[in-house]
């Protein structure tokens, strides 16, 4: 086929207060080249403070969720530009990466297929992560003589045990989707033909929940990480200051009402109805 163009390299579909966002490059295997890098801080851009969309799904077209860096077009190419080229591209790929970690609305990796290298970068910054049990996970850089780098390593040391993360960076060994659930790269796989509707069934919970709480708590579980307890502490109770400042709704209050005077939920068993003030 013809090369695509950078438009074309994701593809996205709003639904039901869902983006479905899908690396669009299923010809690659969907691997991540400077064009597709610039794309998806582009698209994300878009989607971010869209009132139709509270959930981002990232998926990819084909049988790849994403085969990591492409070492055609990212690392071979721009390295033949020099260090301006390749910092250029770096910067590319870590700015959508970091545009997701910390997004507005809450974002869940759909791996539908091969996951190598640099598309644990997104991986990681996707709050949750669904898996197909056919797919495959790898650190696979170790087989072609670099190291795990955009932040590759510092995710299996994140999200896997050091025993399992050094064997996993050493090897170069694949794990099937319910090997990555066990090792904590995926909140849970399933048999390919149900991971959409699990994943759908996932977010179409969240859109029920208040969005400005949601993002509120998924800054607050990624940023106590690195926090003493006192300062964890102190943190979170500016972060609810904060919230109670943009949560026009004053969703807290409603939910007091809600369950303390009307009775009509507990909150203990589902969220407070967010469309009744
Ligand atoms: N970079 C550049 N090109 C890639 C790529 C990557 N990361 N992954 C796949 N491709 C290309 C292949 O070169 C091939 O291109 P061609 O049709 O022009 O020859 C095309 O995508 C299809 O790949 P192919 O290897 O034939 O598909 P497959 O389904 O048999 O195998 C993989 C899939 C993912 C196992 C295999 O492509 C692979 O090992 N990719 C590299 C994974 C990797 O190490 N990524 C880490 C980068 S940090």
């Amino acid at each position: 086929m013809t090369e695509r163009t950078e438009a074309d390299t994701v593809a996205v579909t709003v639904k039901d207060g869902i983006a479905w966002v899908r690396f669009n490059r299923p010809e690659k295997r969907n691997c991540m080249s400077p064009k597709l890098n610039r794309q998806m801080l582009r698209v994300l851009t878009d989607l971010e403070f869209r009132d139709d969309v509270g959930v981002v799904v990232l998926s990819g077209e084909g049988t790849a969720w994403s085969a990591g860096m492409d070492l055609k077009e990212y690392f071979r190419d721009t390295e033949a530009l020099g260090l301006p080229g390749i910092r250029q591209s770096q910067r590319e790929a870590y700015a959508w990466w970091e545009r997701l970690r910390w997004f507005q609305k809450v974002t869940i990796a759909m791996v539908n297929g091969w996951c190598f290298g640099g598309g644990y970068g997104p991986l990681y910054s996707c709050d949750l992560a669904f898996c197909a049990d056919e797919a495959e996970f790898g650190l696979s850089e170790i087989n072609w003589g670099i190291l795990p780098g955009g932040g590759a390593t510092k995710v299996a040391v994140e999200l896997m045990p050091m025993r399992k993360a050094m064997y996993h960076a050493l090897m170069g060994e694949n794990l099937t989707g319910k090997q990555a659930e066990a090792a904590g790269l995926v909140n849970e796989s399933h048999p390919v033909a149900a991971l959409e509707a699990r994943v759908n069934e996932v977010a179409q919970k969240l859109l029920k929940k208040n969005l400005d709480t949601l993002k509120a708590t998924k800054d607050a579980v990624r940023r106590v990480r690195e926090m003493t307890y006192d300062n964890a502490e102190d943190y979170l109770i500016r972060a609810q200051e904060a919230l109670n400042f943009h949560d026009k709704s004053d969703g807290r209050h409603i939910g007091m009402k809600q369950f303390l005077d009307e009775k009509s939920y507990k909150p203990g068993l589902g969220e407070y109805d967010k469309k009744k003030s």
